[in-house]
């Protein structure tokens, strides 16, 4: 499948925040440091009073002056552009920007011949504009290839299909995106031993596309994190355990040969009807196998998935900040973690349905709908801060 053999540690990830300064130093350049706090917590007090009661978390990390793993948030363009109290819960709150349709390609170039990359320019000039980090999602995932292209894919199999793709949005977006979802959804249970996914990618190249994706991409971003993005990784059960075993092998095999894969992207999709099979052990002992193997970690689309409505909204909350606390605690534990993602900042657009005979809102992100922070919020932050 892959050539070329030698296995390099990549560099340590940008990302990572650095150390605090170690607190009761006298030196000149530590009491303007300690200026410095004095000045972020008045600015702290004088934030707007969006989130009462409490200051954004990007000031309050600033406050301590302690490392912080980045958090973003995936959003939509037209929300940032067309709700300003959402937009200025973004600008307070999140280190990092993923376009939750944007830059996929199914959606940028639904129709062959005709792309539609307004709402992903508006998006990076956003991310410019409010000091942003963008994550590019994705180059590569099986939901988001037009038809076009995967008809012509599996008819015909050339490389030039995805690489024109790849070509038009890597570059375009070079200052700012800082990494990608270069793969997205690689595995699957469809049978076969290496646990990868039967997509139109596999079918029309074999393995061999995701080398050839992860060196496209490296070459038009030399110096973006790129990783390999998916789900199921977190239960104690024989599912989670075989996508688990995929993955390291997949990263394995790509280290081995000198793909250029940064890093996993676990999606933090957490479903409270799951919870039980959730044990952290398991969890700690596979973020310790892809941090050995010098790749870095992102959880990349956290968000609780509810099921249970018909109880006290203090006990749907503390049962969201719960499962929260648990993955996150250990994740933040691992010295691989980078950044954190929800997968939306507040339940206002989460992409999380509730069962269907239910009213309201699924409460899995950490701003209700009013955008007040909720006790999910305060269990992420502090894994972040751990
Ligand atoms: C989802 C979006 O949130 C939805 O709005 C869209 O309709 C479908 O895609 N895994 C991924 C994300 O990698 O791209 C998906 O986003 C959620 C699951």
């Amino acid at each position: 499948m892959l050539p070329a053999p030698s296995c390099q540690k990549p560099p340590p990830h940008p990302i990572r925040p650095q150390a605090s300064r170690p607190r009761g130093s006298t030196s000149g350049r530590a009491s303007r440091a300690g200026m410095k706090r004095r000045q972020l917590l008045r600015h702290a007090i004088a934030l707007p009073a969006a989130l009462p009661g409490l200051a954004s978390s990007r000031a309050l990390a600033a406050i301590q002056g302690g490392p912080r793993v980045a958090f973003g948030i995936a959003a939509q363009t037209r929300q940032l552009l067309t709700d300003p109290g959402f937009r200025d819960a973004v600008v307070r709150e999140c280190d990092i920007l993923t376009p939750e349709l944007e830059m996929k390609w199914g959606f940028v170039e639904e129709n062959q011949g005709s792309a539609n990359l307004a709402p992903a320019d508006q998006m990076s000039n956003f991310a410019r504009r409010f000091g942003k980090r963008m994550h590019g999602h994705a180059l590569i995932w099986h939901k988001s290839t037009p038809d076009w292209a995967a008809s012509q894919m599996m008819t015909n199999p050339d490389w030039r299909i995805i690489d024109a793709f790849i070509q038009r949005i890597v570059p375009r977006y070079a200052g700012v995106v800082e990494s990608w979802d270069v793969v997205n959804e690689p595995f699957a249970d469809n049978g076969r031993p290496d646990g990868l996914r039967v997509s139109p990618f596999l079918t029309a190249f074999g393995p061999d596309y995701i080398r050839r994706a992860f060196e496209r991409a490296r070459s038009l971003a030399p110096t973006a994190k790129l990783y390999l993005n998916d789900y199921g990784f977190l239960y104690d059960d024989s599912e989670s355990e075989a996508r688990r075993t995929a993955a390291l092998r997949l990263l394995e095999a790509l280290k081995k040969h000198s793909v250029p894969v940064d890093g996993l992207g676990i999606q933090g999709h957490v479903d409270l009807e799951r919870t039980g099979t959730f044990r952290q052990e398991t969890f700690a002992r596979f973020l310790k196998s892809v941090a050995d193997m010098g790749c870095a970690i992102r959880i990349s689309e956290f968000d609780v998935r509810e099921h249970e409505t018909a109880i006290p909204v203090e006990q749907r909350d503390a049962l969201v900040a719960d499962a929260t606390a648990a993955v996150l605690d250990v994740a933040a534990d691992c010295p691989a973690l980078v950044s954190v993602t929800c997968w939306g900042l507040s339940d206002r657009y989460s992409w999380l349905p509730l069962p269907s005979e239910t009213a309201g809102l699924n409460r899995g992100l950490p701003l209700d709908s009013d955008l007040r922070q909720k006790p999910m919020y305060r269990a992420l932050m502090k894994a972040l801060r751990r």
